[in-house]
């Protein structure tokens, strides 16, 4: 089977505006995956820049819009897909080229956050036990993979991307904070407190819609709130 594709093409360093490029690939079989198609595409024209690593939803590095939708190259079914299938960058993020965005910011983000456990007591020479219902708190926020599908679906994030932490950062920040073995929960809940870090979230839910693991960032956000009213009410 053939398959047509539109892709958003831009150097900035050489070229003056984007475009979209026309593509078609002949011998497309069942249950080939876009990324298999795109790693094709790239033995046909070798200046098609995209990210990918594990080929199997685990590293988070293909995260693209797909047909106007975040998504996982590697795990999504050509099948699934319209043609000519549109490919463009994370919306909302600086391309640095064709579907490569710039992610400096997001890392930076999650940085912030601090996605590590900070402890005051002394750390066992063994293990830091917890309960089997506190590592329960943890299902749903310890499987992000961090692909930024969340965030760039996100229009609180495209309008705020410096001051808002947006979901996938945030997702983190929670949790660490229900992780029953950190000991600065206090504190994070403090360094969120702020008109922005959380509270640009308006609840639009896009980043539930499109997160490749069925996670739901929405929902950490608005238990992070409760948290701050308990802490500071
Ligand atoms: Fe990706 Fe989902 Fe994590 Fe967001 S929450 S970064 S969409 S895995
Ligand atoms: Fe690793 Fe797609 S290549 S998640």
């Amino acid at each position: 089977m053939d398959m047509r594709f539109s892709i958003y093409r831009y150097n900035p360093e050489t070229d003056a505006e984007p475009c979209m490029q026309d593509y078609q690939l002949s011998g497309i079989t069942s249950g080939m995956m876009l990324l298999d198609a795109l790693k094709r595409l790239k033995a046909q024209d070798e200046t098609l820049a995209f990210r990918s690593s594990c080929g199997e939803g685990v590293c988070g590095s293909d995260g693209m819009n797909i047909n106007g939708r975040n998504g996982l190259a590697c795990i999504t079914p050509l099948a699934t897909l319209k043609q000519p299938v549109a490919l463009r960058p994370l919306p909302g993020m600086p391309v640095i080229r064709d579907l490569i965005v710039d992610l400096d910011n997001f890392w930076r983000q999650y940085r912030e956050v601090q996605p590590w456990l900070v402890r005051e007591d002394p750390i066992p020479e063994v293990e830091l036990r917890q309960s089997p219902q506190d590592r329960d708190r943890l299902d749903g926020l310890y499987e992000c993979i961090l692909c930024a599908c969340c965030s760039a679906s996100c229009p609180s994030y495209w309008w705020n991307p410096e001051r808002f932490l947006g979901p996938a950062a945030l997702l983190q920040a929670s949790r660490f904070i229900e992780d029953s073995r950190d000991q600065a929960t206090e504190a994070r809940l403090d360094r969120l407190d702020d008109a922005y870090k959380v509270f640009r979230c308006h609840t639009i839910m896009n980043c539930a819609d499109v997160c490749p693991k069925g996670l739901n960032p929405s929902q950490a956000i608005g238990n992070i709130r409760q948290r701050m009213l308990k802490q500071f009410v």
